[in-house]
């Protein structure tokens, strides 16, 4: 699907406010998707005009794409704690908390996040949202018994206040969906999320379920940019 040109401006847009955090010697976290793809178009021409900079990347994807542009990468393990995580999102609320994994890659993501000492959130601002959960959670499970961890899933969401939500096995190519570390995902349509951090918790304790895209208390700022500009929205310190 092509994106109009006006959304990639904005992606773009916010791509650029998130470059005036980077420093030099800084250690960034890269994150994955069409607004993550953004920055990296944008950080590129600056690293090749002299700035020290080494990033961590959150998906295969992300990867091939900087060593590409000639961005300097690193596994996460070299380089410890993160300075910055660039990453977007695919629904974002007023709290900070986020929905991610749209594109697949939430598990390293996660792990990426919490490397960071802050993470800033780059999209348009219609990921803005009153309320979590129009855009079905993924939730990463491991291939064995997935069926079962399915039905896992659903039976918790019925008794927390979700009777009608059905867990989706992505596919692709008529195949499940694999996911970089080998796994599946199920993507979950809960609607509108009441309480975030109990169903984060709450999807946690399910044997099979290796993560799911509620980034919680994660995110330490959100730039988002819209017709009118960009702006940015700051978590609690
Ligand atoms: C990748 O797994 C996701 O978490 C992305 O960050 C999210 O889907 C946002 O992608 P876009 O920037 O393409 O909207």
């Amino acid at each position: 699907m092509n994106t109009p040109p006006a959304a990639e401006a904005m992606k773009r847009a916010a791509a650029a406010r998130a470059l005036e955090f980077v420093e030099d010697g800084m250690k960034i976290g890269l994150g994955t998707g069409s607004t993550a793809d953004a920055f990296l178009d944008l950080l590129a021409p600056l690293v090749h005009a002299g700035l020290k900079i080494v990033g961590t990347p959150t998906s295969q994807r992300t990867a091939d794409k900087a060593r590409a542009l000639g961005i300097p990468i690193e596994e996460l393990d070299m380089l410890g704690p993160l300075d910055l995580v660039v990453d977007g999102a695919d629904e974002a609320d007023g709290d900070l908390n986020l929905i991610k994994g749209g594109g697949g890659a939430l598990l390293r993501e996660k792990i990426v996040a919490a490397s960071g000492l802050r993470m800033l959130v780059i999209a348009d601002e219609t990921k803005l949202v009153d309320r979590l959960g129009a855009f079905a959670l993924p939730v990463e499970v491991v291939p064995f018994g997935h069926g079962s961890t399915a039905r896992r899933i659903a039976a918790v969401a019925h008794a927390r206040g979700y009777p009608h939500m059905v867990p989706v096995l992505r596919t692709k190519d008529y195949a499940p969906y694999r996911t970089d570390n080998g796994n599946y995902i199920y993507d979950c349509p809960f609607g509108a999320i009441e309480n975030v951090p109990l169903l984060a918790v709450t999807l946690s304790t399910i044997p099979g379920v290796v993560e799911h895209g509620l980034f919680v208390g994660m995110a330490s700022a959100l730039v988002l940019a819209g017709p009118s500009g960009v702006r940015v929205i700051v978590g609690p310190p």
